[in-house]
């Protein structure tokens, strides 16, 4: 069985920042409230007309820019999202056409906020067996085309972004150690977008009644996410055989920095060593973490030799774990 590296990482954040101050116009909110229930700050919104797959398209040529791979070269493509252009076909398509490439596997994974981590692991498994060697791992949302921008509870979390990475097989230390992946369907009423899909197809009552729109039950989450995000590391470590003290960086999902907060004391980790760039991203679902992971990246915060652990919790119930050597 082969190991599996990121080869290359790319993100791309709309031009549109929308800050707290704007929302306080928008609906009945502070700034005050916003930052301290959730760290955020600003997030970034898409234009008018532009979709998941113009922003896939986006971080996807980063990625292969800096992983030296050329479209044509890549075997497999994954979309990570929940906002994908349209209910079918695929994002992965539309994004595969857009690279100007054909007949290599593309499709979309749901996987809500751990759709990123999701896609590396299974993109993982066709560079472990041999079949593939250049795998495209995309997630990519525009979460503010599904928020009620009524919804006082949503609308200031959610934004827009993507990030990617391109997976290669890894010929020396470095690459995936060990991850684990769980779901909980007990609490797939937590947050969602009730129509639109075949139990709850669009009609006039559907739109009427904002059913179209995400809905979230935050604090039924909030509980959830920090007890599934520790036990998440701590498969996954035990997997990979590793301590806390063994991990040199750490990338959650950027969901509410009071749930980052006490899973990073948790594993004892410096604040320094902790990824945030929710006070500027928001909530990008799947991609956030892909875009964290690009961020530290590219500004030098990710070392060869590093061990990064990356973790999500989301909708579905959702969560996944994975340890990396830089
Ligand atoms: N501005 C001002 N007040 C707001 C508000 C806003 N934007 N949103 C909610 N409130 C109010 C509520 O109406 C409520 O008022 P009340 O006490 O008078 O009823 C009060 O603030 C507290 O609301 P609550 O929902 O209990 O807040 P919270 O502390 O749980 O924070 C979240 C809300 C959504 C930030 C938080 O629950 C969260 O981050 N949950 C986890 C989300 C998550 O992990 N999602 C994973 C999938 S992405």
């Amino acid at each position: 069985m082969r190991k599996t590296k990121i080869a290359g990482t790319g993100s791309y954040l709309p031009e549109k920042v929308l800050t707290n101050a704007d929302l306080e116009k928008m609906i009945d909110t502070s700034d005050e409230w916003i930052r301290t229930r959730t760290g955020i700050k600003e997030r970034r919104i898409v234009a008018q007309g532009q979709a998941s797959s113009d922003l896939a398209y986006e971080a996807s040529r980063k990625a292969m820019q800096a992983a030296q791979v050329k479209a044509e070269e890549l075997d497999m493509i994954i979309v990570a999202t929940i906002t994908p252009d349209m209910i079918f076909p695929a994002t992965a398509c539309v994004l595969q056409e857009k690279l100007g490439v054909k007949g290599i596997a593309a499709f979309d994974l749901e996987a809500a906020c751990s759709g990123f981590l999701y896609g590396i692991t299974i993109g993982s498994q066709f560079i472990a067996t041999g079949m593939y060697d250049n795998i495209l791992v995309v997630a990519a949302e525009a979460l503010s085309k599904i928020i009620d921008w009524k919804d006082r509870s949503t609308c200031v979390i959610f934004a827009d972004g993507a990030g990617a990475a391109v997976l290669q097989p890894s010929f020396d230390n470095s690459g995936i150690i060990s991850n684990y992946l769980g779901a909980d369907g007990t609490g797939a009423d937590l947050v969602g977008v009730p129509a639109g899909g075949s139990r709850l197809p669009a009609s006039q009552e559907t739109v009427r009644d904002r059913q179209h729109y995400m809905k979230m039950r935050g604090n039924g989450l909030f509980k959830r996410a920090v007890k599934a995000m520790i036990q998440a590391i701590d498969v996954s470590l035990e997997k990979g055989g590793l301590t806390y003290n063994e991990i040199d960086f750490f990338i959650p999902h950027q969901a509410n920095i009071r749930i980052i907060n006490p899973v990073a004391k948790r594993i004892g980790l410096d604040k320094n060593k902790v990824c945030i760039n929710l006070d500027q991203c928001g909530n990008m679902s799947a991609a956030s973490v892909a875009v964290a992971l690009d961020q530290a990246v590219r500004e030098g915060k990710i070392k060869k030799g590093d061990k990064v652990l990356l973790t999500c919790f989301g909708g579905g119930l959702t969560w996944a774990s994975l340890v990396i050597e830089w």
